[in-house]
């Protein structure tokens, strides 16, 4: 029976609550094109990497725009992001966070971000967590995105571990699917009945310990 050796975290809805920010810079976007993006529409950009996103978004709201137009749109979105998020401190960080993060500390188990995220580390200085980690995967990194395996096997290889001792905290759909595909114990955060391919799921950390893991996973 495989042992836990590393745990490797999704940034945005895992660490951080920056979905909130992303749906406004979005969503300024679309209406900025003509149309409303919704919470439900929303959830599909979980995840998902900025260029990717605006192409759904596009879709959603049936606009074509060159290749020019859409790099200009998605760094517009990017700076009223990291404006908005100028607002947050070492607070927004997601309850029992840092404690599950300590906790694994204690038990030698190494840490991991894996992140579709350009924005990972600015997000991490801004909360006070970059110290945690002993490596940062995040989409300045990667070639292929979520629910390609490749942030989560990068992460594990850095930190020296067999994808069967990882275990991936994931809240989006294509994070756990990645994590599944790189053979590893995923972690949904969030709901059964979205996260339905997680080996388990947990509303969040603040009523989930590390010894809780353990169990989960088998040890
Ligand atoms: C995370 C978020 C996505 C976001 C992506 C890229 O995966 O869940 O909503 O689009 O990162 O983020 P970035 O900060 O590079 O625009
Ligand atoms: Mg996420």
């Amino acid at each position: 029976m495989p042992s836990i050796q590393a745990c490797l975290f999704d940034l945005d809805g895992v660490i951080v609550d920056t979905a909130r920010f992303h749906y406004i810079a979005w969503r300024k976007v679309a209406n900025d094109l003509g149309f409303d993006l919704s919470l439900g529409q929303n959830e599909l950009l979980k995840g998902i990497s900025r260029m990717e996103s605006l192409d759904i978004i596009l879709s959603i709201g049936g606009v074509v725009l060159s290749e020019e137009e859409k790099i200009r749109r998605a760094t517009e979105k990017n700076a009223h992001y990291l404006e908005l998020c100028q607002q947050m401190t070492p607070d927004d960080t997601l309850p029992g966070v840092r404690v599950f993060l300590d906790e694994l500390k204690a038990k030698d188990i190494k840490i991991g971000l894996g992140s579709a995220s350009k924005n990972a580390r600015i997000i991490l200085v801004r909360i006070d967590m970059l110290k945690y980690f002993e490596t940062i995967v995040d989409g300045n990194r990667i070639t292929r995105g979520k629910p390609d395996p490749q942030v989560f096997l990068m992460g594990a290889e850095d930190l020296l571990t067999a994808p069967e001792h990882c275990v991936v905290f994931e809240d989006a759909v294509a994070g756990i699917e990645s994590a599944k595909s790189a053979g590893m114990f995923a972690v949904g955060i969030g709901h059964k009945s979205i996260l339905t391919e997680a080996d388990i799921v947990v509303a969040g950390f603040d009523e989930f310990r590390v010894a809780d893991l353990l169990v989960a996973f088998g040890e």
